[in-house]
């Protein structure tokens, strides 16, 4: 039986755990060959052997998109090994929580930068003249809601994730024409392993009774987007009704986040609907032991700040 993305190539950021794993799965259960990439080589290769174990074709490459020379080691290992690439999914990010005020702010949204935006830049423009001289292709860039309306405590996320958002809209317009696709994903929040440290009192107040997406739906989603071209996915789709507010005006945006923070009124808009993220890690049985392994280069692992 052929599938949607048999000989396909598909080459996704953050592959080592939480969306990009479940998005790598995805597109590999589509027929794709796939190339993994991430900081810690042990967690990639439990994926690629996961990829291998289900009868699908993957490579996993230890990379910190940090680095510009470890990035270009990334698109030369694909190419080397599959001759192209048809879809990039930029993918890979991490995430600090802190007030406005908070004297680590800046330092956390530089890093922040560095990786969830820095890096998405840095590797599609490795990766753009391949797709130009194939005349086709994809790239998705994750987002998140934040892309669109920031949270209290979240600034710097929101800031970096707005970036992403308008990166993707700029490039989405230079590439009319080409044959080369681009959307963004703005997915809300998700039970991965992203805000684990921060402690449930800490986290931006809208969160705190929302349900969070899952993993998988969200590398559904991706795969989705790809198949149809989707400019831009929001999850789950009563989300646009945020997005919609905040449109119309700051403070209607601002009145909807904070009907958030109450719970019946989060249940109301369908945004709590069972468990909440910290209960939903807490449940999960297919959490991966820390990556003790040494990393390629001497970047600092992803954290989370809890203040
Ligand atoms: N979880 C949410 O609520 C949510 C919501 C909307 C959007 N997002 C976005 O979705 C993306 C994936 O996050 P997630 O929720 O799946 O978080 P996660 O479980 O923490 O995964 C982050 C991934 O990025 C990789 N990574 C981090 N820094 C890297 C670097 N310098 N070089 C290479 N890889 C790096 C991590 O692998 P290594 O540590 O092995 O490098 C890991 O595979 C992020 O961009 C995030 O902003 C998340």
């Amino acid at each position: 039986m052929t599938k949607a993305f048999d000989d396909k190539v598909v080459l996704v950021t953050g592959a080592s755990r939480g969306i990009g794993k479940a998005t790598a799965l995805a597109f590999a259960s589509q027929g794709a060959s796939l190339v993994l990439a991430a900081r810690s080589a042990r967690r990639l290769d439990q994926v690629r052997n996961d990829i291998h174990d289900r009868g699908g074709e993957a490579i996993s490459v230890p990379t910190d998109i940090t680095s510009t020379e470890e990035v270009a080691a990334l698109v030369d290992a694909a190419m080397t090994r599959y001759g192209r690439i048809d879809v990039l999914v930029n993918n890979a990010g991490i995430g600090h929580v802190g007030a406005a005020d908070d004297p680590r702010f800046g330092t956390d949204l530089h890093d922040t930068l560095q990786a969830s935006l820095f890096g998405a830049i840095r590797l599609t423009q490795q990766v753009l003249p391949i797709l130009r001289r194939q005349q086709s292709g994809s790239i998705v860039n994750m987002s998140s809601v934040m892309g669109r309306k920031a949270f209290a405590r979240f600034g710097g996320y929101a800031i970096v994730m707005h970036g992403v958002s308008a990166f993707t809209d700029a490039l989405r317009q230079e590439l009319a024409g080409t044959n080369i696709a681009v959307s963004v994903i703005h997915p809300a929040l998700t039970a991965t392993d992203l805000l684990r440290e921060v402690d449930e009192t800490q986290m931006p107040p809208p969160f705190r009774h929302m349900t969070p997406l899952s993993a998988e739906e969200v590398g559904e989603a991706v795969v989705k987007a790809v198949r149809r071209g989707t400019p831009r996915v929001i999850l789950p789709r009563r989300a646009g009704l945020l997005l919609l507010g905040e449109a119309v005006s700051p403070r209607l945006g601002d009145l909807i986040a904070s009907a958030l923070t109450r719970r019946p009124l989060a249940r109301l808009m369908g945004f709590s609907r069972g468990r909440t993220y910290h209960q939903t890690l807490a449940a999960r049985t297919d959490t991966t032991p820390p990556d003790t392994t040494p990393r390629r280069s001497g970047h600092q692992l992803p954290t989370t700040s809890t203040r």
